[in-house]
């Protein structure tokens, strides 16, 4: 099999990282999870009162963007890698809804953008990896051999994460999980930079009605068919 570079991009909360994921697990490749950049950002401009509901002090976030080193470590317990900012792991921290809220217009300033693209094609130089995001196979590895645009209804992705979050233990309102689905959902597809869209050659997987498992095999058969032809 070649090594390629596999794009997997999609509305918010529609499981795309669980399946990129455990795809990387399974066939030895480097995942990054260019959301968990983007909430990283976020948070380290929330507890350094960057960002709040009166709006974003963009002039001192990118004097202090030099501060943020992200990073992904193995989980070794989970098998999966978490996100670190600096050495805390913040893996917990950056799915807050809080972050949730503020995190769609930190992603649509222009100078946040260039630094995570940059690293993120820093990260996944070698190939041999799979980036999940809004823009992986659009703007940040536009000849990616495998492109997939993952959709589902906005009902059923706030039910998903309403479920994930009482799982965690966290008290949460399906309504406010819902409107914060659609409004994100809004944001990325209309800011000016980078907005979500499909790219022409991407595969298109709505998975409302897919269990885990079936997304994982579909995804698997496609990294094969690609990786496989000569
Ligand atoms: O996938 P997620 O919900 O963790 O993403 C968090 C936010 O980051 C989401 O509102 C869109 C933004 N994002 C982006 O603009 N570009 C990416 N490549 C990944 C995420």
């Amino acid at each position: 099999m070649k090594r390629i570079t596999i794009a997997i991009d999609g509305h918010s909360s529609c499981g795309k990282s669980t399946m990129a994921k455990d795809l990387a697990r399974e066939i030895g490749y480097v995942y990054i999870d260019t959301g968990a950049m983007y909430r990283a950002v976020t948070l380290f401009a929330l507890r350094a009162g960057l960002v709040s509901e009166a709006g974003i002090d963009e002039a001192n976030l990118r004097r202090r963007m030099g501060d943020i080193a992200i990073s992904f470590r193995l989980n070794t317990e989970t098998g999966r890698p978490d996100t670190y900012l600096g050495d805390e792991c913040v893996e917990r921290e950056i799915r807050s809804l809080e972050v949730s809220q503020h995190v769609s217009r930190v992603a649509a300033l222009a100078f946040v953008r260039e630094a995570m693209v940059d690293q993120q094609r820093l990260m996944g130089k070698a190939k041999g990896v799979i980036m999940d995001g809004r823009d992986i196979g659009t703007v940040v590895f536009p000849d990616a051999e495998l492109k997939v645009f993952v959709t589902a209804s906005a009902a059923i992705r706030a039910q998903r994460r309403y479920d994930e979050l009482r799982a965690k233990g966290e008290e949460c309102d399906y309504d406010e999980i819902l409107h914060n689905v659609e409004e994100r959902d809004r944001i990325d597809s209309t800011r000016e930079i980078s907005p979500l869209r499909q790219a022409p050659d991407a595969i298109v997987l709505d998975n409302s009605h897919l269990s885990i498992e079936e997304q994982k095999q579909w995804l698997l058969e496609q990294y094969r068919r690609v990786a496989g032809e000569e």
